[in-house]
């Protein structure tokens, strides 16, 4: 009997995506399907290219056709992926950017714009595509950090409207208002000059088509903050902090803010930085200078999960300031944990879509 493309979808439903917990075919993540004697193939559409999971999906759609459908079947599965989005398409100049992340926490020094930098390239590698602001008006580190420091985006005309290009590096796109003025002159800015220059990087920008934008934060809850959330459609935040009481204690502050029902932005989860210290000659030693759980405490109290702990290590500092981001040292234990932090931060990204759009405000 030869094998019809209703057995391949009926067998499909079988198949569940981890996180969403439902099955394929009901979440139409299941295009193409083909079949030709005892030859099947399909492609699976998922919900982000840097899926932790796709070797695993493939695998179980491979077992189901050959379990369900045929054992002599020869499986051929497509892997692709298209992040999905819950925003409006509107005509603004982030129209084809498809979820925008905040990274904030509410202590100075903690580590954010070392976590951005980092999840934006690890994003890249694993071939999305990504964009990174640096609205740290005040202290603007990105062009340090992506080894960028002169260089200058250029302006070209875009349908009639002069736009800024955004820098590139190792395969992220970049603005920050350290490319326009000196660093001195930058922190020198306040109140609304300050938010009107962070405004530009959105509106006067050509971003073009991003699955992923990051957005790095100054410390606290100010100015910036406000303008942000309501300039700019966010998808959610992340909280970065480090397991320090102090810093848990200003975290929380950070996650209220968001929470705040005029705010209205869904807390993705909280990164824990310097989670412990390991010196470079012990690499196997964990010492947890700042306490212990201090994250997974935040987390319990605002149900959100903790979506990765990076360790202190002199070397995470040595790469970010010779502006090589320690992600790009592949195989190293810090390189891994921010891979897996990204990992997680998409896996949440794509939770939160799947989301209704009430639920997901109220979130
Ligand atoms: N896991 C880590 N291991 C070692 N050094 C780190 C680590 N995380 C951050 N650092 C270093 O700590 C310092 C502060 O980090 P970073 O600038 O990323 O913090 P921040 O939260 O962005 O600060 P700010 O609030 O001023 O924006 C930097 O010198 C950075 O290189
Ligand atoms: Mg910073």
């Amino acid at each position: 009997m030869s094998i019809t493309k209703e057995q391949v979808i009926d067998a499909l439903k079988y198949v569940d995506d981890p996180d969403l917990k439902k099955d394929l075919i009901t979440l139409g993540m299941v295009k193409d399907v083909e079949v030709d004697g005892k030859n099947v193939s399909f492609t699976v559409v998922l919900t982000t290219p840097a899926c932790p999971m796709k070797d695993m999906i493939q695998k179980a759609c491979e077992n189901a056709i050959l379990h369900f459908v045929d054992k002599e079947a020869i499986v051929k599965v497509n892997m692709t992926a298209n992040v999905p989005t819950q925003k409006k398409n509107d005509a603004s100049s982030l129209s084809g950017v498809k979820n925008i992340v905040a990274i904030a926490s509410g202590k100075g020094g903690v580590g954010k714009s070392t976590i951005t930098a980092n999840l934006a390239i690890a994003l890249a590698k694993m071939g999305a595509k990504v964009g990174l602001v640096d609205a740290d008006v005040y202290g603007p580190s990105m062009p340090m950090m992506f080894d960028a420091l002169h260089e200058r985006p250029y302006v070209k005309e875009i349908d009639g409207k002069n736009m800024i290009i955004p820098v590139e590096s190792y395969g992220v796109k970049l603005l920050s208002i350290g490319f326009f003025a000196d660093m001195a002159q930058a922190v020198a800015w306040r109140g609304p000059i300050a938010t009107r220059a962070l405004q530009q990087l959105f509106s006067d920008a050509y971003w073009g088509e991003l699955d992923y934008m990051l957005i790095d934060l100054p410390p606290g809850t100010g100015d910036i903050h406000i303008s942000l959330t309501t300039a700019v459609p966010l998808t959610g935040a992340l909280i970065v902090t480090t397991p320090q009481q102090v810093a848990i204690a200003d975290a929380r502050k950070g996650m209220a803010f968001f929470r705040n029902q005029h705010v209205n932005v869904p807390v993705l989860g909280i990164a824990e930085n310097m989670s412990w210290f390991t010196p470079a000659e012990l690499p196997e030693n964990k010492y947890y200078i700042f306490g212990e759980g201090g994250a997974q405490q935040l987390a319990d109290e605002f149900d959100v999960p903790v979506l990765g702990q990076i360790p202190l290590v002199q070397s995470i500092r040595e790469a970010a300031d010779a502006g090589r981001p320690a992600v790009l040292q592949d195989t190293t234990p810090q390189a891994i944990a921010f891979m897996d932090l990204a990992a997680n931060l998409v896996r949440q990204i794509a939770i939160q879509n799947s989301r209704p759009k009430e639920a997901a405000v109220s979130q």
